[in-house]
């Protein structure tokens, strides 16, 4: 059978990846927390876009900015102003839903019902609205299209009110009104605050990027699908400066490259598409969302976007700061570009969410045996670079020594790989164990190895065994991600 949300959510629960958030209060919602080996996992993830960027391109530097911005910083970003969802209440219900969310149910089920058309239609529809700001109008078509609330089954609707996402908190004496900050909703604007800052310290030449990882947070009103929308959540988001006239040319660079990672690091092809936007966020110029094939269907992972200077440029205009460039590089006249506000193109993925696309595909139910021995067998197919251990030392037996000499050689792993030694239980249990938590080499040392330091290596999908030299090990297990 098919795996369900349901199945992601035990197993990264049962063995360590994601709890639901202070649990023993019975949680909150759309927060969550990650396991001894969710965290391993997600900093593996990290690691590899932080190398993909910082690492692989001369031209891209990281920093690491500060959650906490100055006001204004979101009155320049538009998100004072435009960071909001449509929201609409069922009256019967007291039920709170997202407008546009369940115009968007309606055009998939109108989709499941072979009326493509109808679909595209009341998503244009949809997109017409909400970028007039026809709120009213919004409604009217809610009420039009015959949406029915999930909970009480009425069409009792209120009207459709704009609601920001941002949240806020005092610094310093609650009492003073000034001292209201917001936390970040997205790390970008780090970035461009820090643009000069950078590019003047780093002696940088446009083109270049500056990558950061952090937090965002927003107050997402529905909040579903696990770990897919949060209200705390991890961005990786790296901002392209490129002179005006060439942000297409690197837009579809980045588009390329960027499908080009989730698949390094093991998502296949056949479950990844781009998705065009009609509907742009305030800032971009165009954008272009790469969706992974979830167990709730195709949903965005990362998105792209054109930005041009409507970043810098509104930071310009309140802080009273220039932020050009001089850009000493001749045109086709010979003369310097000269002096300019960069155009930026943004990648911006979540780590939360690469982390669910890379577990729901590394979740692997599979029948072995055969007959009356046949038996289900669940394992975890991470890229071996991205697994929580890279290899578990076990002996076959604890005894003769054996349980010394695994142990002396788990030892000498570690300094190269996360290794976990065991030797609690029969030999096909710790597989077991090792496989739920996707470690992709089992080394085990028996009698033979006593003899010659030869060990077998149990590989976690094929389950085949073979004997390499201790010498070998390093070699043999050192997979890195080939970006
Ligand atoms: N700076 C541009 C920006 O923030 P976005 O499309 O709003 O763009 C980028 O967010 C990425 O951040 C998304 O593709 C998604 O992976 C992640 N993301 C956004 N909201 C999220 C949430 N509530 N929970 C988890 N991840 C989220």
């Amino acid at each position: 059978p098919a795996t369900s949300l349901q199945d992601i959510v035990g197993h990264a629960k049962e063995y360590g990846f994601v709890f639901p958030s202070s649990e023993i209060y019975d949680g909150l919602q759309a927060v969550y927390d990650y396991g001894q080996n969710g965290v391993e996992l997600k900093n593996n993830l990290k690691a590899a876009w932080w190398k993909a960027m910082t690492q692989l391109n001369d031209n891209i530097v990281g920093i690491d900015a500060a959650i906490f911005m100055h006001p204004l910083t979101w009155k320049a970003s538009g998100h004072v102003d435009g960071f909001n969802d449509p929201m609409i209440d069922n009256k019967d219900s007291k039920k709170r839903y997202r407008a546009d969310q369940l115009l968007e149910g309606k055009a998939e089920q109108y989709e499941k019902d072979g009326q493509p058309e109808k679909a595209k239609a009341l998503l244009a529809e949809m997109g017409r609205l909400l970028s007039a700001e026809d709120l009213n109008g919004v409604r009217e078509l809610i009420i039009a299209e015959d949406i029915k609330c999930q909970v009480s089954g009425t069409t009792n609707w209120t009207e459709v009110r704009q609601f920001n996402l941002m949240f806020s908190t005092q610094v310093g004496s609650v009492a003073e009104e000034s001292s209201m900050i917001y936390l970040r909703p997205e790390t970008a604007q780090g970035i461009f605050v820090n643009f000069l800052n950078v590019q003047k310290s780093g002696r940088m030449k446009v083109p270049f990027g500056i990558a950061q990882i952090g937090k965002a947070f927003r107050n997402e009103i529905v909040a579903r699908q696990f770990i897919f929308r949060m209200r705390e959540f991890e961005q990786m988001e790296m901002q392209f400066f490129v002179r005006p006239g060439t942000e297409e040319e690197w837009y579809d660079k980045w588009k390329e490259g960027r499908m080009k990672f989730h698949q390094a690091i093991g998502l296949p092809a056949e479950k990844l598409k781009y998705h065009d936007h009609d509907k742009l966020a305030h800032y971009a110029k165009a954008a272009v969302d790469i969706e992974f094939e979830f167990p709730f269907g195709f949903r965005e992972i990362e998105g792209i976007h054109s930005r041009s200077d409507f970043d810098l440029r509104n930071h310009q205009e309140l802080s009273k700061k220039k932020q050009q460039y001089f850009d000493a590089d001749l045109d086709e006249n010979g003369k310097p570009y000269g002096n300019y506000i960069p155009y930026v193109v943004e990648t911006s993925v979540g780590a939360d969410r690469l982390f669910l696309a890379t577990f729901c595909n590394a979740y692997t139910v599979e029948s072995v045996g055969e007959g009356d021995s046949a038996k289900e067998r669940t394992f975890l197919k991470l890229h071996p670079a991205l697994a929580p251990f890279k290899a578990a030392v076990l002996p076959l037996v604890k005894k003769d020594g054996l349980a010394e000499k695994a142990q002396m050689l788990a030892n000498s792993l570690k300094s190269s790989f996360r290794t976990v030694y065991d030797d609690n239980a029969a030999i096909g249990k710790r597989y077991t164990r090792q496989d739920l938590i996707g470690t992709p080499f089992c080394i085990v040392v028996d009698y033979q190895t006593m003899e010659d330091d030869t060990v077998t290596i149990r590989h976690r999908d094929s389950m085949e065994q073979e004997r390499v030299h201790i010498s070998e090990l390093k070699e043999k297990i050192g997979y890195q991600v080939a970006i």
